[in-house]
């Protein structure tokens, strides 16, 4: 079996090898431009469209990380781009889900403890005690409770604050309120009235795009905080400034940008209130990653069906 790597920026050689080890018998390489020769597999991240187009036999494409929007972008502007039948496979937490929850459970004590407003005041060397907000009413909602959202809302939930969370179908997850249905529907706003923090966790979809906007923020307490791990295209820039500015919002950590990286002159550099992370909450693990492609090609081989594969229609 023939497989194609692509990671941007990282050592090949080790991903290679650690894929030798786990597929022993498959021929590896790493792309190059200009390379067209047939491949049963593509494990890639971010590749380019070439990497992909038309590639003759492909039968799966394994995106080494969660969301695939850089994929589907492809397909977006020219549709026929991805090879036709080819499966495209996303990783399933693969060591993610527990990053992710230690990166929200941290922003929700941080501001939970008002941790933040002590790092403003000692800046400007002020000696001032402040009330803790009220566990109790510090709803968090967890935006998407697929495989991480739903780890992330547990994880959040073991720190004894409410929460509840929103997915487009039904689930049921214990100790968590669930709502379902429609960006924008009734259980939408019925999710976002009284939650205190907001946690983004879905996918980069048509539907999702510009999500966090004023009329979302309008929606929640008054004084909220924001937490995106998502994508940079759920959030409407500008409206972020301005619902701090307003005080809708009380502050933002966000670690995912429409552009990255986040350029020097961006205005979320000089904000106070925004906490940056370099797309880091949730890192894809080499060992984990190849562990679960690895079994994945090996059932695809048997005729087998596997779980993550992308809805191309739905986006995710
Ligand atoms: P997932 O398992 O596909 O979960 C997506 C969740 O969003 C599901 O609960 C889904 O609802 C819900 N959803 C999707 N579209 C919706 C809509 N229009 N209305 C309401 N709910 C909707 O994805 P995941 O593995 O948890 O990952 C989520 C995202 O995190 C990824 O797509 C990626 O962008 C981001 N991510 C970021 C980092 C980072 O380092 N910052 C790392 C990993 C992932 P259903 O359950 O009903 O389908
Ligand atoms: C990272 O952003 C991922 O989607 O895995």
């Amino acid at each position: 079996m023939k497989i194609l790597f692509w990671l941007p920026q990282a050592d090949a050689s080790a991903w290679l090898n650690g894929l030798a080890r786990a597929l022993p018998g498959a021929e590896l390489r790493e792309w190059q431009p200009g390379d067209n020769a047939p491949a049963d597999y593509a494990v890639v991240w971010h590749p380019p469209r070439e990497l992909l187009a038309a590639r003759p036999g492909l039968r799966a494409i394994f995106n080494l990380g969660a969301g695939v929007d850089a994929i589907l972008a492809f397909e977006h502007e020219i549709p026929g781009t991805l090879p036709h039948d080819a499966l495209l496979v996303r990783l399933e937490d693969s060591g993610m889900a527990e990053q992710m929850s230690e990166y929200v459970q941290h922003a929700v004590l941080r501001y939970l403890r008002r941790f933040d407003e002590y790092a403003l005041a000692q800046a400007r060397r002020e000696w001032h005690v402040l009330a803790p907000h009220p566990r109790e009413a510090f709803t968090v909602g967890v935006l998407g409770l697929g495989v991480l959202g739903s780890q992330v809302a547990r994880a959040v939930a073991s720190l004894g604050v409410p929460v509840r969370g929103f997915s487009r179908s039904a689930k049921k997850l214990d100790g968590i309120a669930t709502y379902s249905g429609a960006l924008h529907g009734a259980q939408f706003d019925a999710f976002l009235d009284g939650v205190k923090l907001l946690v983004n966790l879905l996918p980069a979809t048509p539907d999702t795009e510009d999500i966090l906007d004023a009329r979302l923020f309008a929606k929640l307490e008054r004084g909220a905080y924001l937490v995106n791990v998502a994508r940079g295209s759920h959030l409407v820039e500008q409206d972020l400034l301005d619902a701090l500015a307003n005080g809708t919002l009380a502050a933002a950590t966000l670690d995912v940008f429409r552009k990255e990286p986040l350029p020097d002159d961006h205005p979320f550099w000089r904000e106070p209130r925004i906490t940056i992370t370099p797309h880091s909450s949730a890192l894809t693990l080499r060992d984990e990653a190849i562990s679960q492609i690895a079994d994945k090609i090996e059932a695809l081989a048997r005729g087998e069906t596997v779980s993550g594969i992308v809805h191309l229609g739905r986006g995710y």
